[in-house]
């Protein structure tokens, strides 16, 4: 992580960040751990404060130690300092409130006034379904300004549930705060591997020549999980893949691979560039729909050695639930750079591996001239980034094989981020939290980017509606995914990776 001195930076002196749901799951799991560890490293302004806004009846010091346990359990680097992780939350308070009730914003605000707290950011940590009643209460209390400070907020994904969700949070938020002022948490974005797609790409002169239609034969992007559903089911069930993944994380990290270099590396001309690509992938007509995606849903099977349940019979989930906890799609790019390259997305929960990677086949050789079986042809050129874990990129070449003969075989080169850093890469939100108190939204999604993201999934949204679900694909949890979504994909000439 480059070394980030929120200390220089004038406007940042005595900061809150206050988050609404801290009693919740994201509070002790991600954001916590992760304002220690930028506490550790000296990368917090100074003093920095942590209220916590909910409806349980907590104390202060009820809260430091939910929050305290969260980072014992799920903090990064160890062993966990307690010493400093106790001075830290010294300066963690608790609002106990409904997010309705106004009363919650005046005892917030005379909390931040005792704190002589001017900058703050929100944080939106609780279900989607509170967004709308927290920001105009923001809003009504004057929150969201301050004159000789800063305040913004930061909102987590699912921005909406479709195309007119999201238009109609964007603009309750726009009623409150300025676009300037909303940070859109896409946690992929925070990831170092993901942000190195931009390192690679722009940073090295080799590769943009061969970025384009003329060399690249098509790009697949998977993102799969060992997981299901969890505890989430109440919201997956209602989401799906579509929702929970393809609409921001699959189509974020597809942006991000096709887009053009930015004039310069800001927030603004980064984020122009992605919109771009997002505009020139077009809606999906009813047949194109049908014909370019694949769904299916998972039932019991054995992942890791351990028997796992079907999807309809997880907590919370109907048990005629038409879900879907597996799509693959094939997208278009309809640009110069791209026209004609098939962009093949595909993520699932239940397959045998977590892992997510951007892989980048490039065109044949034009002519074999190595004998009757040529491996260079079986296994091609493939530049493949692979986000997680293992983090890395790998390129796969053909090798003349030792002996007499002209042989080839596939070989890998690899740069690992372990062995070339010496460390696993920090947490995505190590990155974001810090980024949003600096005031930097490069890595942020900006409401046109998630406007274009909805447009594209709401017309598949919208073709599905007419899709008979009685025989909804299944695949056996723990295996490579459902039989079928490989169709379209080998029609093209193509296959899937192994997961
Ligand atoms: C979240 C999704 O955004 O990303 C989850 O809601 C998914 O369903 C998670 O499991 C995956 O994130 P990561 O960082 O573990 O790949």
């Amino acid at each position: 992580m480059p070394e980030i001195d929120i200390n220089n930076d004038p406007c940042a002196e005595g900061v809150a960040i206050v988050i609404f749901g801290v009693t919740g799951d994201l509070a002790r799991r991600k954001l916590m751990p992760a304002l220690y560890e930028n506490f550790k490293h000296d990368r917090l302004p100074s003093p920095f404060y942590i209220i916590g806004f909910a409806r349980r009846s907590w104390s202060h010091d009820k809260m430091r130690d939910v929050l305290k346990q969260g980072v014992m359990a799920h903090g990064r680097t160890r062993p966990i300092q307690e010493d400093l992780l106790q001075k830290q939350l010294e300066n963690a308070f608790y609002v106990e409130s409904t997010f309705q009730d106004p009363e919650g914003y005046v005892k917030l605000d005379q909390m931040l006034k005792r704190l002589g707290v001017k900058n703050t950011l929100f944080y939106l940590a609780t279900p989607p379904g509170q967004y709308a009643t927290i920001v105009e209460n923001i809003g009504k209390s004057n929150l969201e300004t301050c004159p000789d400070g800063w305040r913004r907020i930061v909102v987590e994904k699912p921005f909406g549930r479709d195309l007119e969700t999201a238009e109609s949070l964007d603009h309750k938020l726009h009623s409150v705060f300025s676009e300037e002022q909303i940070y859109r948490m896409d946690h992929y974005l925070g990831k170092e591997t993901v942000q190195n797609i931009l390192a690679f790409r722009f940073g090295n002169g080799i590769f943009e020549p061969l970025w384009n239609r003329k060399y690249i034969n098509h790009i697949q992007i998977t993102m799969s999980e060992t997981e299901g559903v969890g505890t989430r089911a109440g919201y997956y069930d209602k989401a799906g893949v579509i929702r929970d993944v393809f609409q921001n994380h699959l189509l974020q990290l597809l942006s991000l691979t096709a887009m053009e270099a930015p004039a310069v590396f800001n927030a603004k001309a980064v984020r122009d560039e992605k919109v771009k690509v997002l505009k020139s992938i077009a809606s999906f007509s009813q047949e194109k729909a049908i014909a370019n995606t694949f769904r299916a849903q998972y039932v019991s099977g054995t992942i890791d050695g351990k028997r796992v349940a079907s999807y309809k019979d997880e907590v919370d989930v109907a048990p005629d639930s038409t879900t879907e906890t597996y799509l693959a799609a094939r997208l278009f790019v309809n640009n110069w750079r791209w026209a004609g390259v098939p962009f093949y997305l595909r993520s699932g929960k239940r397959l045998p591996r977590r892992m997510t990677e951007i892989a980048i086949q490039f065109t044949q050789v034009p002519l074999s001239l190595f004998g009757q079986r040529n491996l260079a042809e079986e296994a091609p050129n493939v530049l493949v980034i692979r986000i997680q874990p293992d983090e890395g990129i790998t390129l796969y070449l053909g090798a003349k094989v030792p002996g007499n003969v002209m042989m080839i075989e596939p070989v890998k080169m690899r740069f690992s981020y372990l062995e070339a850093f010496g460390g696993e890469p920090p947490e995505a939100y190590e990155r974001l939290l810090l980024d949003s108190l600096m005031g930097d939204a490069t890595l942020f999604t900006r409401s046109d980017e998630v406007e274009e993201a909805w447009r594209i999934t709401q017309s598949i949204m919208d073709a599905w509606e007419s899709q008979d679900l009685s025989n909804l694909p299944i695949y056996e949890a723990g295996t490579q995914g459902p039989h079928g979504a490989e169709d379209f994909i080998k029609d093209d000439g193509c296959f899937w990776r192994s997961i």
